[in-house]
């Protein structure tokens, strides 16, 4: 890796790994990743599926440095999903486990890195310990503005929408546009991702972010997550600085 001085948003530099990465100041805003292929890293190494999110939290850890670097403002990741009760108790207690490392992790270096850290889900089925540091990151974090990680947690995106639903409802009805709308899902805050990365091979979206993501160019590899290392970041945002963005316009006539 290049060096690790504080890059401008889409500045080039010389040490740029050797990275493509255009000069163009086209840097995504926000970047989503769906983190999958984590259970088949590790059969591929005849582990346990939990070494794959051991090294799928270590790559999104390596991911959310890089994007910070890069000017990225925003990295969104779907880390359990409603659905992924489903899976073997051990395998839960394992995501569990590590979300605990680095939410701790994160409370301890807060001051240094400055990072602004959100949870989009319902921490409601959560353990008591899990949910306070939860709520302690996302609090204390809240005076950080430079970069944000979105981390979602029990997420589902036709849950957030029923929710959001829900909270207008609650709010008695206000005259309804797009943007009110959006103003009730989790990330209501933020702008909407430019970039959906999902590595893994799978060609879906897994009901992540379907509200936020209705413009967001897609990126799909057959890298596993926990070899989705910086390169492969560089490609995903060299792609996506080849797509052009026309949000239902007709465009420079250039594509
Ligand atoms: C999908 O891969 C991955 C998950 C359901 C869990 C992701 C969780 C982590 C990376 C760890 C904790 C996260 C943070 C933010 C510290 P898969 O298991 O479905 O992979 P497969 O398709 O190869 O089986």
């Amino acid at each position: 890796m290049g060096s690790d001085a504080p890059r401008l948003r889409g500045e080039q530099s010389e040490d740029f790994c050797g990275a493509k990465v255009s000069a163009s100041l086209n840097i995504p805003r926000h970047i989503a990743v769906i983190m999958d292929g984590n259970g088949r890293w590790a059969k591929k190494r005849g582990l346990p599926r939990t070494a794959g999110h051991t090294a799928g939290a270590d790559s999104f850890r390596r991911a959310a440095r890089y994007c910070r670097k890069l000017g990225v403002e925003y990295l969104t990741v779907y880390a359990f999903s409603t659905e992924n009760w489903k899976r073997p108790e051990d395998e839960v207690a394992g995501i569990m486990g590590l979300l605990e490392r680095y939410l701790r992790q994160a409370l301890r270096d807060m001051e240094k890195e400055k990072i602004r850290i959100r949870i989009f889900g319902d921490l409601a089925p959560f353990s008591d310990k899990l949910r306070t540091m939860c709520q302690e990151c996302v609090e204390r974090s809240k005076v950080y503005s430079g970069a944000n990680v979105n981390i979602c947690l029990n997420y589902g995106g036709r849950d957030e929408i029923v929710r959001a639903a829900q909270k207008w409802a609650a709010d008695g009805c206000p005259a309804l546009t797009e943007e009110r709308f959006g103003s009730y899902m989790w990330g209501g805050d933020i702008p909407d991702p430019d970039l959906l990365i999902r590595p893994g091979g799978e060609k879906r979206i897994s009901n992540f972010l379907l509200w936020e993501c209705a413009y967001a160019e897609m990126y799909f590899s057959d890298v596993l997550w926990p070899d989705f290392d910086e390169k492969q970041f560089d490609k995903a945002i060299e792609a996506y600085q080849h797509r052009e963005r026309r949000f239902g316009d007709v465009g420079s006539g250039l594509t």
